[in-house]
């Protein structure tokens, strides 16, 4: 799975076993990124919808969520990724943008992106194997970045792991079936049909997934867009259509308010940390709609970024760290009784630090 922002990794378990407890035959993560917790949920044996606005999760989520593993011919598709694997270089676009114009990738690394990108396109548009296919690539392609895990700048001096060649390897799908949605959460939730267990985790402030990750945004689209700044954003990030009002610190209270009141699940789970915009006793009256609430809170690490240090463009060190930990929490929501049970059914679970 990709480096990422808000990445949920050390809550799966927790989140998992408040899906096993809540006995969810469906459920949903709306704001679903690398979809780590989505796969949680389907490995969990529930129906899972996820939804995100971002191009690369719906690829993820086509390939981890809504793809059945069992309808996939696994030999087949190691030998489609064997012949990409082999394919030459062939410098183009993205070789030009983000090897020579920005350095967040070695340029014989972004040559083969090229070729690899345009043989997808040319040789597996329109099959299942489309989405399975750049999921691989994005991936292959995290794996030799020269980032800290965001792609607002890239580090002064090459990266290690950008000497490594690029390879792309064959994703872990899942068993079973589900949905990949993309949209804005806030338009999409109100067409869902119920489920048992709904997981929300908005951005928590300004950073804004769009240009964070806009690398893989263009991987995606594969539109060759103009590009601006150091970072070659794509030009689209200045339009209002590609921002979400939950970065927007005037908006996104009432944002998050509304999503909330309009899903529809017997138990609601909302992620949040201590540098969100929202305070806990906000969000504990935000989700009393659904019923009763409890708030889970847990000691963690905060994102690469803001361990390594505050860098400009240019990779130099320009700030100082003030703080290397923070809080996150869990809102679970539903009926007095099934969320005391949910809750009781957590303690024992361990949460990586
Ligand atoms: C905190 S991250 C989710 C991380 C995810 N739980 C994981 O573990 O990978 C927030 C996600 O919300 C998405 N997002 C931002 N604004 C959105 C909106 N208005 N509607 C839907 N998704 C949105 C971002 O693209 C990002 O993937």
């Amino acid at each position: 799975m990709i480096k990422y922002l808000g990445s949920k990794r050390r809550l799966v378990p927790v989140l998992t076993r408040l899906c096993e407890a809540a006995d969810a035959r469906t459920a949903l993560d709306l704001f679903t990124g690398t979809t780590r917790v989505a796969q949680a949920f389907k490995a969990t044996g529930a129906r899972v919808t996820a939804v995100d606005s971002a191009r690369y999760s719906e690829v993820f989520a086509q390939t981890y969520v809504a793809t059945d593993a069992r309808d996939v011919d696994l030999a087949e598709l190691s030998a489609v990724i064997d012949d990409l694997n082999a394919r030459p270089g062939a410098p183009g676009y993205f070789t030009e943008t983000f090897c020579e114009q920005s350095r967040f990738f070695q340029p014989a690394n972004g040559a083969r992106v090229d070729a690899i990108r345009d043989a997808i396109e040319r040789e597996h548009a329109g099959t299942p194997y489309h989405a399975i296919l750049l999921t691989s690539l994005i991936e292959a392609a995290d794996r030799v970045d020269s980032t800290t895990g965001v792609q607002m700048a890239y580090v002064k001096e090459w990266a290690p792991r950008s000497f490594l060649p690029l390879t792309l390897r064959v994703p872990e799908l899942l068993a079973g079936t589900g949905r990949a949605v993309r949209g804005d959460a806030l338009d999409v939730v109100s067409r869902l049909s119920e489920c048992d267990l709904a997981y929300l985790d908005p951005p928590y402030n300004q950073h804004r997934y769009f240009t964070n990750y806009h690398v893989w945004e263009t991987l995606v689209a594969w539109d060759a867009p103009e590009h601006y700044g150091v970072a070659c954003k794509r030009v689209d990030a200045r339009d209002d259509t590609t921002k979400s009002v939950f970065n927007q610190r005037r908006l996104m209270p009432d944002a998050l308010r509304r999503v909330i009141e309009s899903v529809c699940a017997r138990v609601v789970v909302v992620s949040y940390n201590d540098e969100s915009w929202v305070s806990a006793d906000e969000l504990r009256d935000m989700c009393s709609v659904h019923g009763d609430v409890e708030v889970l809170s847990f000691d963690s690490r905060r994102y690469v970024g803001a361990q390594i240090g505050i860098h400009n463009p240019r990779g130099e060190r320009v700030g100082t760290v003030s703080h290397v930990r923070n809080r996150e929490f869990v809102v679970v929501a539903g009926a007095r009784a099934e969320v005391r049970r949910l809750v009781d059914a957590t303690q024992e679970v361990a949460v990586g630090a």
